[in-house]
C-alpha cells in the first residue's frame, strides 16, 4: 500500500521539470503523504554555504536564505543526521521568532538532509507537527523515503535547468559565431574588391588617358554642334568611368564630397540625355515631370548624385522589358526636393526587401548587387534619404529627399 504510493509519487514527482514548480508539488505531496501541517524544502547553495527555501506552505511565499551554521535545518544539512525534535522550544537549536511572529506554534520538527547519488548535499527536507499524534519512526521512514524520491526529481530539475543554459550559451556562441564569420567574409569580399580596383585603376585611367584626344577635336570643330554634343558624352563617360572606379575602390570608406549649389532640374535633364546614348537603356523612355518648379536648388555634388540618378534609372530599366516608361518626377516639400524614379516593371519581393541595399546583394546575373548601397552612402552622404515603395508586377518607385537651398 505505501509502496504503491511511493511509486505514484516518484512518477508524479519526475513529471515536473521546472524547479520552481516542482518544489511546490514536493510540498504538496508532503503534506498530504505524510499528515503534517507544513513542509518546507531548503535547497542548499554551496558557493554561499546557505540554505534558501522558495516555497513553503503559508508563510514561506518569499526566499528565506539561513547561513549553514544556524538553526535546526543548518544543523542538519551540516552533519547529515536526521533530526527529530518533540519538543521544540525546550531545544536549543529553536527559533521561536519565527513562530512569535506567524501565531504558528509548533509542535514537532523532523528534518532530513537531501543527498544526491554522488552523496553531495542538496538540501534539507523539514516538515512540522504530525496531524494526529507525534512524529515516531514509521513516520520517519517514510520521510526518508519520500526524501530520498524528491532528492532525485530536484536533481533531475537541477540537471535540466543546467542543460537548458548550456543550450541557451551554446547558441548563443553559435550565432556570434555566425555573425563574426559573415563579416569577415564581407571584410574579404571588401578587400579583395579594393585591391583588384585600385590594381586595375590606374591601368583603365591610363588607357582612357587617350579619350582626351577629343578635347582636341572640339577645339577643331567649335561650332559644329554635333561634334561638341558626342565629344562632351564621351568625356562625360569618360569621367563617370573614372568616377566608378574611384568609387569600387573607396566605396568602404565614407568620403566628404565637394558639395555645390546646383539646380537638380539641369541636373535631371542632362542625366537623362546622357541616358538616352547609354545601350543598356536607349529603347526605354525617359520621362521628366518637373511639376511647376522651374529651378531646384540643392546643395549637391552633381557627379555623385547624377550617378545615384543613373544606378536608380539602370535598376529600373533591368526590371522592366524594353520600350517601358521610366518617370522621373521632381517636387518641394518642406524645405526639402523629392525625386521619383518610378519603373512599371516586375517589382520588389517582399523577401529580399530588406536585403536590396546590402552591398553585393544582386539578383542578377551580372549584377555586382554595389548600385543601392552606393546610392544609400551617397544619398546619406548630403544629409537625405532614400527609400522605396514596389508592388509586385506593378512597379517600383524609389524615392530621393534632399535638402533644398534658397
Ligand atoms: N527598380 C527595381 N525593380 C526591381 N528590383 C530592383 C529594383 N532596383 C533594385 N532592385 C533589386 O535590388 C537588387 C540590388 O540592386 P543593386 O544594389 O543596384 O545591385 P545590382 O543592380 O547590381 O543587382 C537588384 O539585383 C534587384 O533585385
Ligand atoms: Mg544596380
Amino acid at each position: 500500500m505505501m509502496l504503491r504510493k511511493l511509486i505514484d509519487i516518484s512518477i508524479k514527482l519526475s513529471s515536473e521539470r521546472n524547479l520552481e514548480k516542482l518544489l511546490n508539488l514536493i510540498v504538496e505531496t508532503a503534506l498530504e503523504f505524510l499528515k503534517v501541517e507544513r513542509a518546507t524544502i531548503f535547497l542548499y547553495d554551496d558557493e554561499k554555504k546557505e540554505l534558501y527555501s522558495m516555497v513553503g506552505t503559508g508563510i514561506n511565499k518569499e526566499t528565506i536564505r539561513v547561513n549553514i551554521n544556524q538553526g535546526i535545518a543548518g544543523y542538519s544539512a551540516r552533519t547529515g543526521e536526521i533530526l527529530i525534535i518533540n519538543d521544540p522550544y525546550n531545544h536549543p537549536l529553536f527559533n521561536k521568532e519565527i513562530d512569535e511572529k506567524t501565531g504558528f506554534k509548533t509542535r514537532d520538527i523532523l528534518t532530513i538532509p537531501m543527498k544526491n547519488i554522488e552523496e553531495k548535499l542538496i538540501g534539507v527536507f523539514q516538515v512540522l507537527n504530525k496531524i494526529d499524534g507525534q512524529i515516531n519512526d514509521e513516520d520517519v521512514e517514510y520521510a526518508k523515503a519520500f526524501a530520498s524520491i524528491a532528492a532525485v526529481a530536484i536533481e533531475n530539475a537541477h540537471l535540466i535547468e543546467e542543460l537548458k543554459k548550456q543550450y541557451q550559451l551554446l547558441e548563443r556562441a553559435y550565432k556570434d559565431l555566425q555573425e563574426a564569420q559573415e563579416t569577415i567574409i564581407k571584410q574579404e569580399k571588401f578587400a579583395t574588391i579594393g585591391q583588384l580596383a585600385s590594381g586595375i585603376n590606374h591601368e583603365i585611367k591610363n588607357q582612357l588617358g587617350v579619350v582626351m584626344a577629343v578635347e582636341a577635336m572640339r577645339k577643331m570643330f567649335p561650332d559644329n554642334q554635333k561634334v561638341q554634343l558626342y565629344t562632351q558624352l564621351i568625356i562625360d563617360a569618360r569621367n563617370r568611368i573614372v568616377n566608378l572606379l574611384d568609387e569600387i575602390r573607396d566605396f568602404t570608406k565614407t568620403k566628404n564630397y565637394e558639395k555645390i549649389r546646383t539646380d537638380l532640374v539641369n541636373l535631371i535633364n542632362r542625366t537623362i540625355t546622357l541616358c538616352k546614348f547609354d545601350k543598356e537603356l536607349e529603347s526605354y523612355k525617359l520621362v521628366f515631370n518637373e511639376e511647376d518648379s522651374k529651378e531646384a536648388y540643392a546643395e549637391i555634388n552633381a557627379d555623385k548624385i547624377q550617378q545615384v540618378l543613373i544606378n536608380l534609372i539602370k535598376n529600373a530599366a533591368h526590371a522592366s522589358p524594353p520600350k517601358s516608361s521610366i518617370e522621373i518626377k521632381l517636387l518641394k516639400e518642406n524645405g526639402f526636393w523629392l525625386i521619383f524614379v518610378r519603373d512599371y516593371g516586375k517589382g520588389i519581393p517582399d523577401d529580399i526587401k530588406e536585403r536590396i541595399w546590402e552591398p553585393f546583394f544582386t539578383t542578377k546575373t551580372s549584377g555586382t548587387g554595389l548600385g543601392l548601397d552606393i546610392c544609400k552612402k551617397i544619398i546619406e552622404n548630403h544629409n537625405g534619404k532614400i527609400w522605396f515603395e514596389s508592388k509586385l508586377n506593378e512597379g517600383t518607385t524609389f524615392f530621393i529627399k534632399l535638402p533644398a537651398s534658397e
